[in-house]
């Protein structure tokens, strides 16, 4: 039986109530996807509150690796309810907090000592990672990527890079931030090809201490091994291995953001292991907390410990809730084969939109790693300029038609796959074929208008 089930027009009658009393009640700065009023979620749908039934793509921004509302994580904070629901850590701490902190020290990459620390956003998490690097070198410069993502607070905006709508309006950032192109191979900033370029963007570091910013006055080198807002965007195999090797030449620490690419979506449970790379930082969120908002901090044990007593913090930072999800969500790791599920569901996106690719000139690229995939949406293979507009046209057109997908890139023409990992292949194959006829339904008009034209 289809999971899809739709019962009115998308929007249904409740949902257009509620988004009037929105439009009346809550600024337009929160952006919505859709205009969608959910009711109940399981697995990987979720049902709005006009009864239409939605596969979900989105997982909550990819915080829901382990599926909506599994039993295990639900049972772990029920169970927490009927203990406590809040002492604040730096007045009486509790068990939870340190058995989580020792977990992901145990399971982050890198086999030296490591200490964590737990707050409650990812930008929040991004925040301590910097405070922690300048503390522990005594510099003050970051080195962050263009076509980045690491939050909406005035210190990750100013390592963010896309302008619109994330940083128009909104300076002055702190400063200290210095800003490098990425391996975005499909537009090489360099117009290099991989692997003749021999990874000329990471090299050309070396170049930036000269002419941008001195070496020994750089704390750490921040990125995303897989760019999440920025389009799903995953370098080369060897890219880390080298830009690592060069912070540490220098005594610079390597910052891996791995808020979006983290918990098991790339197929590993941090895409650093992929990599082969072990980060100095390693930050983590999204579906750390199984759906509960809780972020961490993990690095090694010398550079935790660097900031002084008090330092670090802040009131509902490590929530108990939170940590007894994220316990469960690690236990579910440890007991289900989520990553080679991660795979599977990249291979199955993979062969589905390289057909697409073959038919139809508006999928430009065809990219991702594990799980973590993405088309980028482009007016012709040969000219690659954004097809923005078709991209917001093809999102609608699922979300009416009962998938929820999200879009990404600095030019908003990616459309990205964070699907819960538990989702199954029925459910993967009605969703692709979802995705598939909003592509044709779009390019088919596109291509009528082009005839009357
Ligand atoms: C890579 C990355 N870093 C940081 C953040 C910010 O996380 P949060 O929205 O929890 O503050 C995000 C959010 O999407 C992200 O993708």
């Amino acid at each position: 039986m289809s999971t899809i089930q739709l019962r009115t027009e998308i929007p249904g009658p409740k949902s257009k109530a509620l988004a009037e009393r929105r439009a009346k009640a809550v600024p337009r700065g929160l952006s919505h996807g859709t205009p969608i009023y959910v009711a109940k979620a399981e697995d990987a749908w979720l049902e709005d509150v006009d009864g239409n039934r939605y596969i979900d793509f989105a997982g909550g921004i990819g915080c829901l690796n382990m599926g909506h509302r599994r039993d295990e994580v639900v049972d772990a904070v029920r169970d927490q309810l009927d203990r406590f629901l809040h002492t604040c850590v730096q007045v009486t701490p509790y068990e939870l907090y340190v058995r989580l902190a020792e977990r992901m020290n145990d399971v982050t990459p890198g086999k030296f000592a490591k200490k964590t620390i737990f707050v409650n956003s990812g930008a929040e998490a991004v925040e301590n990672a910097v405070k922690i690097a300048r503390a522990y070198t005594k510099r003050p410069g970051i080195i962050a990527f263009e076509d980045a993502f690491h939050g909406r607070t005035m210190m990750t905006l100013a390592l963010t890079s896309k302008t619109h709508p994330y940083k128009a309006g909104f300076a002055p950032f702190p400063g200290e931030v210095y800003r490098v192109p990425f391996a975005y191979c499909y537009r090489c900033s360099y117009s290099k090809k991989y692997p003749s370029c021999d990874l000329y963007c990471a090299r050309h570091l070396e170049d930036t201490f000269k002419k941008v910013v001195a070496n020994e006055e750089v704390a750490a080198v921040i990125a995303e091994p897989v760019l999440g807002e920025g389009g799903f965007i995953a370098p080369p195999p060897d890219y880390f291995e080298v830009l690592v090797d060069l912070c540490h030449k220098y005594g610079i620490l390597f910052i891996a953001d791995e808020v979006q690419s983290g918990f098991g979506r790339t197929g590993a449970l941090f895409a650093s292991q992929r990599y082969g790379i072990e980060p100095d930082i390693l930050v983590s969120a999204k579906s750390l907390g199984g759906g509960l908002p809780l972020a961490g901090v993990t690095g090694r044990a010398e550079v935790m410990d660097a900031p002084g007593v008090g330092g670090l913090g802040g009131t509902f930072a490590g929530n108990p809730l939170s940590c007894a999800a994220a316990l469960a969500v690690l236990d579910l790791f440890e007991r289900e084969d989520l990553l080679s599920r991660a795979d599977d569901i990249g291979d199955h996106f993979q062969r589905r939109a390289r057909e697409w690719q073959c038919r139809w000139p508006i999928i430009g690229d065809v990219r991702g790693l594990g799980g973590m995939q993405a088309i980028e949406l482009v007016q012709s293979q040969e000219s690659k300029v954004p097809a923005t507009e078709e991209t917001k046209k093809i999102t609608q057109y699922c979300y009416e038609h009962g998938l929820i997908t999200i879009t990404a890139g600095t030019y908003s023409n990616v459309i990205r796959v964070l699907v819960p990992l538990v989702i199954t292949d029925q459910q993967m194959d009605e969703a692709l074929g979802g995705l598939e006829s909003a592509i044709a339904d779009v390019c088919d008009k596109k291509g009528a208008v082009a005839q009357m034209v």
